[in-house]
């Protein structure tokens, strides 16, 4: 019996064990075409995710990917009420019109009028009475030499002062009114003059610029959350302001957890992540107990700062889980994403993911060292890092939030370590850095699109010496210059 087990043994394949294929192609990078899905409703311009740590994706993180196509996965390592915030401040940035405006009331000062637009980074507000009819607007340029004990009704521009738009007004028009009156906010009213939005330049210009963004029907980024299965209360608070809740176990193939998901996905209308799994059995469970799963995300162990392997010899790697699960989704033709979780250091390892059967990755150590991550700058010799901690390092677990992912009572040990990574720049242009390796390593492979690398790239496996012979060798080399390293 045991030899036997030990004969059908599977091999864990891991990145490092296989290199991709070239294979014949008509088409250049640039024609590649990226779009993919992160869930069953949530269509991506680009397959990327940031992990759902506390050094990685808060609200400007999130901003950011959402600006680049991509979508920000918030961590849940917090209050309830702190996520819902980080949430709604992704729906308020750059939308077409922000719905859920920040307001001011006449009797309120100009210190307090201050205090919100800092902590919101925002420039100017709506003032409203307790009917939320509008009366006024105050910005920066009227607080500025103001007395900070004057109230808001008497520096703000009054109602009969103010420009203001109907419901239904189009991108145009509202830009249209904007340039003429040469003002940088036009709030939306309804019949009676009662606040129903707010229109910015600003919000207008970014989406000029970031032509790739994604967004949802009202024109506001997209963005995930991450959640406990048995935290029904932060998902019901959480589900009116993202697009998608990703549950965010170590090992959700686990009785009590497929109950608990089962139960959210019944009380929530937005697509349902299920994660983290690693082999076949796991998928063919959730898409035969659960109907309406929106998608997997999938890998155990693999991520650079896990330990889980190291202490519990537990391991179903990023590419071992991607390609189990993705069969099993095939198999039983639900066609739901499988986001590859883990161990993602370049481009190439993201093809490879592709090529067995994701739809999309997530990434925590490579966003971690980005600007916009919620990880700390510091400094060593003149060097920039960025700190980067496992979600089950005695760090994240000194947070009592996290306790439900890694410390069930049962498991009273730490998997995961504290570290620093490379500060790699902006969201932006690391994201540039990786989809242009991406669509390299597309074209090479021979495929146009992501569904093409499933069908048409291959892959081998590269023995220990040939990985060697793979990377730069017999050279020195005195300066890092890309995100992997040369
Ligand atoms: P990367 O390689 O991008 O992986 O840093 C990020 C993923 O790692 C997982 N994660 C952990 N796994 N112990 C673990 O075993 C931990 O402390 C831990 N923290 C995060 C998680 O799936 C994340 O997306």
């Amino acid at each position: 019996m045991f030899r036997t087990k030990l004969k059908n043994a599977s091999i864990a394949i891991t990145f490092n064990d296989l290199v991709l294929l070239p294979g014949f192609t008509r088409s250049e990078p640039n024609e590649i075409d990226l779009t993919t899905y992160f869930s069953k409703n949530i269509k991506l311009k680009i397959p990327f995710s940031s992990a759902p740590m506390d050094t990685v994706t808060g609200s400007e993180l999130a901003i950011a990917l959402a600006l680049q196509g991509g979508i920000g996965i918030l961590h849940r390592n917090c209050s309830a009420e702190n996520e819902v915030e980080m949430a709604k401040k992704v729906k308020r940035a750059g939308s077409y019109i922000i719905r859920d405006v920040l307001t001011i009331s006449p009797n309120q000062t100009i210190e307090e009028a201050i205090t919100l637009m800092t902590r919101h980074n925002i420039h100017g507000l709506p003032v409203v009475d307790k009917d939320k009819m509008l009366i006024g607007i105050i910005t920066w340029r009227d607080v500025r030499f103001t007395a900070r004990d004057q109230f808001v009704k008497n520096v703000m521009t009054p109602r009969e002062k103010i420009i203001s738009a109907n419901d239904g007004i189009t991108v145009e028009k509202a830009k249209r009114i904007l340039q003429e009156h040469r003002i940088e906010k036009l709030p939306i009213v309804d019949s009676n003059g009662r606040l129903l939005g707010l229109i910015t330049y600003r919000d207008l210009r970014m989406q000029e610029k970031y032509p790739n963004s994604i967004r949802d029907e009202e024109g506001r980024l997209r963005v995930g959350a991450a959640i406990s299965p048995f935290d029904l209360r932060r998902a019901k608070m959480l589900e009116p302001f993202v697009d998608v809740l990703v549950i965010d176990v170590a090992h959700a193939h686990n009785a009590n957890v497929i109950s608990a998901v089962k139960r959210i996905i019944e009380e929530v209308s937005v697509d349902v992540v299920v994660g983290n799994i690693g082999t076949y059995e796991a998928a063919e469970d959730y898409i035969t107990k659960i109907d309406d799963v929106a998608g997997f995300r999938v890998g155990l162990g693999s991520g650079s700062i896990c330990t889980t392997t190291v202490i519990t010899r537990a391991f179903a790697p990023t590419l071992f889980a991607t390609v189990n699960v993705a069969d099993a989704v095939n198999d039983y033709k639900v066609r739901l994403p499988v986001i590859a979780d883990g161990g993602i250091r370049t481009p190439g390892d993201i093809a490879l993911a592709l090529a067995l059967g994701a739809s999309a990755v997530m990434m925590g150590n490579i966003f971690a060292g980005c600007k916009e991550s919620l990880s700390k700058l510091v400094s060593i010799g003149g060097v920039f890092y960025k700190e980067y901690y496992g979600m089950g390092s005695a760090r994240a677990k000194a947070k009592r939030a996290a306790l439900d992912r890694y410390s069930i009572p049962s498991k009273d040990i730490v998997e995961g370590v504290e570290g620093l990574v490379p500060y790699r720049g902006g969201v932006e242009d690391v994201v540039r850095e990786f989809v242009a390796g991406l669509k390299a390593a597309m074209g090479y492979a021979g495929a146009n699109n992501i569904r093409d690398m499933w069908e048409k790239a291959r892959v081998a496996f590269v023995t220990p010496l040939g990985l060697n012979e793979s990377k730069p060798h017999d050279i020195i080399i005195p300066q890092q210059k890309m995100s992997w390293g040369y």
